[in-house]
């Protein structure tokens, strides 16, 4: 038997659409292998019984056909399903990692990321690795058609979960198919300005380069109260704020003394939305890890 805790991960930050994602040092889901046959699956914890548990339905399933790799498989939620924070993506990578060390598959983590990928595709319609990158490797990842390139950032953080639901699907169809070049070229220097910002674990710079005027600002018209909480969390101290993933989750970069203000902040301004929420204190951090 193995068990693999994955982190949450935040993608997109703004200027990163489909490129940029982190590993958040909490919540995770926690998955458990034996192996068998053929594949089962429980699901336990946050949102569960929103989760098949058919093979085929489950981006675990996805994972554990691609290697080849029948088993048993429980995964206890800890990032709930729909709320921005790669949920499916933390048990593909978990699975992945998990399915790997039970049938000595042998493949390294970054071999590991098209894999947790096919399971990403069977719930969003696409295999988009943005979410599955810093879940298996941790830290800030850059996912390209050319493989993943990794830093390991440690920058506070604050998740902000309303609770409502917002499809990924949903979220990729208000996506424009195309956008001025103006728009473009400040997007490029905003995503250049935030990697460097992560190399240098510097808050501002990450804050400063989480602006884009082109997926944004569609998205955050299916999130009660994003103005709302953008305000309320820069106000706090926010050094950037954008919607996490597709939303409806949010996320605040910040210096670590500003964390705890802008946590109730946020939670907050959803409240006077009439939003419920819960936020999460945290700093970008490690990738799933294996236990035997
Ligand atoms: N990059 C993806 C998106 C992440 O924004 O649609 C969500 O899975």
């Amino acid at each position: 038997m193995f068990t693999v805790r994955a982190p949450a991960t935040s993608a997109n930050l703004g200027s990163g659409f489909d490129v940029f994602g982190v590993a958040l040092g909490t919540p995770a889901d926690v998955v458990r292998v034996d192996r068998a046959s053929e594949t089962t699956i429980t699901v336990t914890g946050r949102g569960s019984k929103y989760i098949p548990e058919d093979p085929a339905k489950n981006t675990v399933g996805a994972v554990a056909e691609a290697l080849d790799a029948p088993a048993h498989i429980r995964i206890d939620k800890g990032v709930r399903p729909s709320s921005g924070l790669g949920s499916s993506a933390a048990s593909a990578a978990a699975a992945a990692v998990a399915l790997n060390a039970l049938y000595d598959r042998g493949r390294t983590r970054e071999e590991l990321v098209p894999v947790a990928a096919e399971g990403e595709a069977l719930v969003s319609g696409e295999a988009h690795a943005d979410n599955v990158a810093p879940s298996l490797l941790g830290g800030f990842t850059i996912v390209t058609d050319d493989g993943v390139t990794q830093v390991d950032a440690a920058v506070p953080v604050v998740a902000c979960l309303p609770e409502m639901s917002v499809s990924t699907r949903d979220a990729r169809g208000v996506v424009p198919r195309s956008a001025p070049l103006e728009e473009v070229v400040d997007t490029v220097g905003n995503a250049a300005t935030l990697t460097v910002g992560m190399t240098r674990n510097d808050p501002e710079l990450v804050g400063k380069g989480m602006c884009d005027d082109i997926v944004t600002p569609e998205r955050t018209a299916l999130i009660d109260g994003y103005e709302q909480v953008r305000e309320a969390a820069l106000k706090a101290g926010a050094t950037g704020v954008t919607v996490s993933g597709a939303g409806p989750g949010i996320l605040a970069v910040c210096h670590r003394r500003n964390r705890r203000a802008i946590a109730s902040a946020m939670v907050d301004a959803f409240d006077a939305a009439g939003v419920e929420s819960r936020a999460y204190q945290t700093v970008i951090g490690e990738g799933a890890r294996l236990y035997r």
